[in-house]
């Protein structure tokens, strides 16, 4: 579904993901993982075009990297960044539809109507204005809003990070359903909730691809340990 080859991107003169080739299946949660500064970050900003990059993105048929920017997510990306980059002064309904205006997205109203089915608690401030909102909140909105063009794939930049127990909890509850119907990029730093969350794990090291494998593999892989989890703990 999403099959990324040799990756390269670089911030000025200084390469930040080198040579990275990962993929995610269809259905598949794809756990992202790193230290900071690893490279997480780069990596989904370059697949949303937010950065330039060389090398190949295939999401089915279509050459994504070919691709402007605004005419991604209508293909059914969906982007939640890591710092949820709400618009403070539009209502939720607004941020949520965000995506829909500068690109294609079929069934608007029904996939809002169905976002809201699904987090009801949402639904309940869509009238109120983001700036309104407590953190917890604004990651849900950050979340429903990827949904909204997310209907292929959803790339999801720490979306338990700053969250407290109750709200980090009805994330991870969300995340497990919405792996059902979506094949999903998650870059995350909680190592409980992603090593139970994805099917499969890709550990990036210096901007590098250091191995892909099942959550199991990679907890046992001496390389993995050494350069990862190390001496220093886990990031
Ligand atoms: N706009 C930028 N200008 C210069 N350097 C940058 C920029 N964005 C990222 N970098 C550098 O690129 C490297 C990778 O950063 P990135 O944010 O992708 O890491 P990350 O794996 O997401 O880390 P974290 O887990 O802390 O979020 C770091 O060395 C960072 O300093
Ligand atoms: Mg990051």
């Amino acid at each position: 579904m999403l099959k990324v080859s040799n990756l390269n991107v670089s911030i000025g003169p200084i390469p930040i993901i080198r040579d990275a080739s990962l993929a995610v299946n269809e259905g598949e949660m794809c756990g992202l993982i790193g230290r900071n500064g690893a490279g997480k970050t780069t990596l989904l900003r370059a697949l949303m075009g937010a950065i330039p990059a060389t090398g190949k993105v295939d999401l089915g048929h279509i050459d994504l990297l070919a691709l402007p920017a605004h005419r991604r997510a209508g293909h059914g990306v969906g982007y939640m960044p890591e710092d949820r980059r709400l618009v403070p002064e539009f209502t939720v309904e607004e941020n949520i539809r965000l995506p829909t205006w500068s690109t294609r997205v079929d069934g608007v109203d029904q996939r809002l109507e169905w976002i809201f089915t699904i987090m009801p608690e949402v639904a309940r401030f869509t009238q109120r204005r983001a700036l309104e909102l407590s953190g917890g909140q604004q990651k849900m909105v950050a979340l429903a809003r990827a949904l909204m063009a997310g209907t292929r794939i959803l790339l999801l930049d720490e979306p338990l990070a700053g969250m407290g127990s109750e709200d980090s909890a009805r994330m991870v509850e969300l995340l497990q359903k919405l792996k059902q119907a979506h094949a999903m990029m998650l870059v995350e730093h909680d190592m409980d909730a992603v090593f139970a969350l994805a099917d499969r794990l890709t550990v990036m090291v210096d901007g590098r691809v250091l191995e892909s494998g099942a959550p199991d593999a990679i907890r046992a892989s001496a390389a993995v340990q050494e350069a990862y989890f190390g001496t220093e703990g886990a990031a």
